[in-house]
């Protein structure tokens, strides 16, 4: 959440940083401002921010903006409206010092007060405010000691970047719980919330820790411990391709959101490659860092992740009970941490998250590890805090993902649950049979879901048509069910209608005194053991007139139910959820795009979750 980009060396920063700042806008978009300064002690800090997108501040940037000195940053407002005022940076009384931020300072308000009452007028309502002034009303001789006396009257989570007009030469940068990847150019270094943003202009990259400061000049970098001893960080190499963060130059896909859809099945393909094991039946998991005897002992599963990665943390469950045979269930990251959960030893604990940053998720994991537990990842983001955090895992190989709602990332999360149930299903009582009939319908996956991708233009009718409704429901059982949560969910967060997710078979305990002809029902409804129940339901919901748009196998018997229709392929019962999920995030598309609406950035939202 927040992008936070610097710069200095040999160009002007203002245009570097515009840019960087463009490709950290799916990290919150509701303002964006630079600082800049000279090269002399004599040069004043010059500040521009603006509430809106990157491109009104482009748009707004006074004549004269030098400098080869600079920070940016892209804010998703925690404290105080989006607005000119709030925008970061923020500076000290004199105008000396500016900061940008990540993060949240809890005890901002205390110290608030304390500076008021020490004569200090505060401009804006941040929290991040008070960084400036602490600075900037520092005696320490070196800015980094500046920097470290502010930080140690804070608590809270930070990343930060600080320029100040008194240190032209340098910028320093600190990090507590939300990224900073520093960048090594040529005579030039640059400083990142996130890869997107360097990897055009440097792939030497050195990650900052936890506790840690950083100064950077145009010639390198110095890495400190926040009590301002040394603490050596080497850059190293990131096997990346820049392209890979782009639209695809073709001009085929107008938004991030379809191009990720698109790319589905060759995202799938990855993350299966190479752990297939079709001889013995099973997969290979070596990051997972468990033997089989260790495997073995595992009595219980719990998943946990936010949003759409907890929905999918779900699925997981399913598939690993399944397979596995082993009690598992998933949990919003976001709330296990706060009942104090007991912790056991036999329990595998599975984070799941497309960015490696969600803190609930990675909070969750520390209080984890904290009472002994194991835990393991299932991460897209190479080298992220989750990841560096977890006892073993899974990367998914998704490639980036940009667009706030998440598709492919989701997918492959799904696809790494099978293959971790298959892992662990084969240690245990899955027969070589069944996991063998899993491989086979693994590898046909990306081929189906090629040939429901290829249902676009008949879903897209069908979206505009769901587009017109205020409220929806999405109902699916069992297996079904986090299919239309997350169905549920992508609508709701792309399309601003009010869609929620019910248990088919709850509906008549409640939610059915709603349905009406202005309430449509996208009822996940496969060919299993549930068909005949779900199809009954269909006629609840068509008998008090709801329409029905039906998610179904072509082999689906609705008898007289008056629907649209809309059929995947079927594959194997425990792998279907996963070709059930991919229509309805091109209902959401296509209802949002027909609404107009921003897709890649969907109100009040940001990829990325970096506060609590
Ligand atoms: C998905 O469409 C959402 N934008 C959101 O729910 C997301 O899945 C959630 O915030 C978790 O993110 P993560 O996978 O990066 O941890």
């Amino acid at each position: 959440m927040c992008g936070i980009v610097g710069y200095i060396g040999t160009q002007q920063a203002a245009p570097l940083l515009l840019e960087g700042l463009t490709r950290l806008e799916h990290r919150g978009y509701d303002s964006a401002g630079l600082a800049v300064l000279g090269a002399t002690s004599s040069s004043s800090l010059k500040v521009a921010k603006k509430a809106g997108r990157v491109r009104d501040l482009q748009g707004d940037l006074p004549k004269r903006f030098a400098g080869k000195v600079g920070i940016g940053h892209t804010r998703w407002a925690t404290h105080g409206p989006a607005n000119d005022v709030n925008a970061h940076p923020h500076v000290d009384a004199k105008g000396d010092v500016a900061v940008v931020h990540n993060g949240i300072i809890d005890n901002a308000s205390t110290l608030r007060q304390q500076l008021t009452a020490d004569g200090v007028t505060l401009a804006s309502d941040t929290d991040t405010e008070v960084l400036a002034h602490l600075i900037g009303r520092s005696s320490a001789e070196t800015l980094e000691g500046r920097v470290a006396e502010a930080l140690a009257q804070v608590d809270g989570t930070y990343g930060l970047a600080v320029v100040h007009a008194d240190f032209p030469d340098r910028i320093v940068v600190a990090r507590n719980g939300s990224p900073l990847i520093i960048g090594v150019g040529e005579k030039e270094m640059l400083v990142a919330s996130d890869l997107a943003a360097l990897v055009r202009h440097t792939t030497t990259v050195a990650h900052l820790e936890d506790g840690e400061l950083a100064t950077l000049t145009a010639s390198g970098f110095t890495t400190y411990r926040t009590d301002l001893t040394r603490a050596p960080r080497e850059a190293t190499e990131v096997d990346v391709d820049p392209s890979a963060y782009e639209l695809s130059g073709e001009g085929e896909h107008e938004s991030f959101m379809h191009q990720e859809m698109r790319e589905q099945p060759a995202a799938a393909e990855r993350v299966l490659r190479g752990r297939l094991d079709e001889r013995f039946g099973t997969a290979h998991l070596g990051g997972l860092n468990m033997d089989a005897r260790e495997t073995r002992a595992i009595r219980r599963v719990k998943i946990l992740g936010c949003g759409s990665a907890y929905y999918v943390g779900q699925m997981g469950a399913s598939l690993i009970e399944e397979l596995a045979r082993i009690p598992a269930d998933a949990e919003a990251a976001s709330e296990f941490r706060y009942r104090d959960p007991v912790i056991e030893a036999d329990t595998l604990y599975v984070a799941v998250s497309q960015s490696g940053e969600t803190i609930d998720t990675l909070l969750a994991v520390q209080e984890i590890r904290r009472k002994g537990g194991r835990v393991i990842g299932l991460v897209n983001v190479v080298g992220s805090a989750i990841a560096r955090e977890v006892d073993g895992g899974i990367y998914l190989h998704s490639g980036p993902e940009v667009a706030v709602a998440s598709t492919k990332a989701l997918t492959n999360m799904f696809l790494g649950f099978s293959l971790l149930a298959l892992q662990l299903g084969r240690v245990r009582d899955l027969s070589i049979a069944d996991g063998k009939r899993l491989i086979g319908a693994l590898t046909t996956l990306p081929e189906q879901m090629g040939e429901v991708l290829e249902q676009e233009d008949a879903l897209a009718e069908v979206a505009r048509t769901l587009a017109e409704a205020e409220s929806l429901f999405f109902v699916g059982r069992v297996r079904g069910f986090p299919v239309a949560r997350e169905g549920a969910q992508k609508f709701k967060e792309i399309s601003y209608r009010h869609a929620e997710a019910y248990q088919t078979s709850e509906l008549k305990h409640g939610p059915l005194a709603l349905i009406s002809p202005d309430v449509p029902t996208v009822a996940i409804v496969p060919a299993d053991e549930l068909t005949d129940r779900n199809v009954g339901a269909l006629h609840e919901i068509a008998a008090r007139g709801g329409p029905l748009v039906v998610v179904t196998h072509a082999d689906v018997d609705l008898g007289e139910v008056v629907c649209t229709r809309i059929d995947v392929p079927r594959s194997e019962r425990e792998l279907d959820p996963i070709l059930l999920t991919i229509p309805l995030q091109l209902l959401a598309y296509h209802a949002a795009l027909h609404l107009g609406h921003d897709i890649d950035k969907p109100r009040n939202l940001a990829k990325s979750v970096t506060v609590e």
